[in-house]
């Protein structure tokens, strides 16, 4: 089903530009997507390559240039009629209908009827099963979508669009919720679409993945196309060079800062919502990392020291007093806080400019008399904005216009203005670009050098065991095994957390 050299492309944009009130988001992209191909679309954050997937799906027009399906010009209005020309889109903003069940988001639009006016209940249940197999979901189809967790909720979007007639199918950060068990199963199920003779388009930040997958890559940097080229000639050193610019050496420029002092001591912590009898110490200055599949427990854990879940059972002491969090407000006010996972819903105000989302954890200090002093905001917003390489027009612009990876910029600054002592980051870069990314872990081992603990989540089990001192490995909200972050290697990592390690004896906790 491969395209031959001489057929035309499935798909061949021409020189794409778009632009949005002043910012030129692509300034003249080129883009093929052929049968049974795997092409992936990568950038740094801000670098174009959601607005021309946009443009593929429908969502946005382009000001100029061509798109051609089978090598005739078409143009949509609306993402619809991409839809009705076979393109199916998994957007990296999520488009489910929170209140509606995951067989009604799956046939949303399409539900099959008995008569022109009963919907078929039977039959979408079925079908819903059958479209979540191949993915090996577990999840009933009855479940509320806004129930469920990030992970599924991506699940779901992924098998909503699947689902669909498509001849193309476009992924933008489809794996950036998903652990490695779900990344490793939708990789192989992408695998399997495009040699059935789909064209897929393919964006991540996850390189490795990305070599594990694609067929060919196209880099974008600030709205400009770099290079494309078959993945076979390229290492990943290269593709970061295009991306970012200069070469990369330290991937994990990790900084040890522990000292013996105790932070936060944990003992037989329970909630109602998935947490059992926990127990752990974080010292000043240490990252103390969370390993575990999704739906572990991993974030329950940080749920429950947030204040966000009643405890059952169990003592917390911060630096040596005992606490009881019965809300986000008691947790902050101690000096405790959470970068969440769901940052899309959680983490912002979408109408504000980056400074005021960044200032709002302190806001007292913002005030003159009874008003914000935009001075000062403006300034402390500023400062973050050039320590995390958030881009300069997030000074301006409401949060909601910013590329995903900008937007979690802007909440990890907040909390990093909020000078907490303890901080959890759930899946701090997920979805951010390996330049960004290393901002990150800059930021982290200055919060340590200043003794400020950390409990950071992460499905990225590289950066996991990089950037920590210690891991715990989390299953079914038990802590399994806890370890010095340089003695314990991937494998043993996941083999732990899956339940597949050898031995009739769960590994016994120390530390
Ligand atoms: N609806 C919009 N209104 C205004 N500006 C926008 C809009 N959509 C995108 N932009 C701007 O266009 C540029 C490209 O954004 P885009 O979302 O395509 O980046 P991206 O490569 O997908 O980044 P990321 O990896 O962070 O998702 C950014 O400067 C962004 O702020
Ligand atoms: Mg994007």
């Amino acid at each position: 089903m491969m395209d031959t050299p001489t057929s035309p492309p499935l798909w061949e944009l021409r020189d794409i530009k778009k632009s949005f009130y002043g910012t030129q988001a692509l300034k003249g992209v080129s883009f093929t997507a052929r049968r049974g191909e795997i092409h992936a679309l990568l950038g740094e954050n801000g670098s174009g390559k959601s607005t021309l997937i946009k443009c593929l799906a429908g969502v946005h027009q382009p000001d100029s240039g061509e798109m051609l399906l089978n090598g005739r010009p078409v143009t949509f209005h609306h993402p619809m009629e991409a839809r009705a020309h076979g393109v199916a889109t998994i957007f990296q903003e999520f488009s489910l209908v929170p209140t509606l069940t995951v067989a009604e988001n799956i046939f949303l639009g399409r539900q099959p009827r008995r008569s022109t006016r009963l919907i078929d209940w039977d039959t979408m249940r079925v079908e819903t099963a059958r479209v979540l197999q191949p993915l090996e979901i577990q999840l009933d189809p009855e479940a509320i979508v806004k129930n469920l967790s990030v992970a599924e909720q991506q699940l779901v979007e992924i098998a909503k669009a699947i689902s669909l007639e498509s001849t193309l199918l476009i992924m933008d950060e489809p794996t950036a919720a998903l652990g490695l068990a779900e990344t490793e199963r939708l990789l192989r199920l992408i695998k399997r679409l495009a040699a059935q003779g789909k064209a897929v388009v393919y964006i991540s930040h996850r390189l490795d993945e990305v070599f594990e997958v694609a067929d060919i890559v196209t880099v974008l940097k600030d709205g400009n196309r770099i290079a494309t080229r078959p993945i076979h000639e390229l290492k990943m050193g290269d593709v970061v060079k295009m991306m970012v610019g200069v070469d990369i050496e330290q991937h994990y420029p990790k900084i040890h800062h522990t000292n013996p002092t105790p932070c936060l001591e944990v003992e037989g912590l329970s909630t109602a919502n998935g947490v059992h009898d926990v127990s752990f110490t974080i010292n000043a200055g240490e990252v103390f990392g969370l390993g575990g599949m999704v739906g572990s427990g991993r974030t329950e854990i940080a749920r429950a020291l947030f204040g966000l879940d009643r405890w059952t059972a169990g003592k917390v002491r911060l630096f040596g007093r005992e606490v009881q969090f019965k809300s986000p407000a008691e947790a902050i006010n101690n000096g405790v806080g959470l970068i969440p996972e769901n940052r899309k819903a959680d983490g912002l105000f979408f109408n504000f400019e980056a400074p005021r989302n960044i200032t709002i954890s302190r806001l007292a200090e913002m005030l003159r008399g009874p008003f914000l002093n935009p001075m000062r905001e403006m300034q402390a917003g500023q400062q973050y904005v050039s320590k995390l390489s958030i881009t300069p027009t997030a000074l301006e612009k409401s949060v909601k216009f910013l590329s995903g990876g900008n937007q979690q910029k802007v909440v990890i600054a907040r909390w990093l203005f909020s000078q907490a002592r303890l901080l959890i980051l759930d899946e701090p870069t997920q979805g951010i670009d390996v330049g960004a990314k290393l901002d990150v872990y800059h930021v982290i081992n200055e919060l340590t050098g200043l003794g400020i603990s950390i409990l950071l989540i992460s499905s990225d089990y590289p950066e996991l065991l990089a950037m920590s001192d210690r891991v715990a490995v989390v299953r079914d909200g038990h802590i399994l095994h806890i370890a010095e972050a340089g003695r314990l290697n991937e494998y043993e990592l996941l083999a732990i957390a899956s339940g597949a390690e050898t031995g009739s004896q769960p590994p016994t906790a120390a530390g």
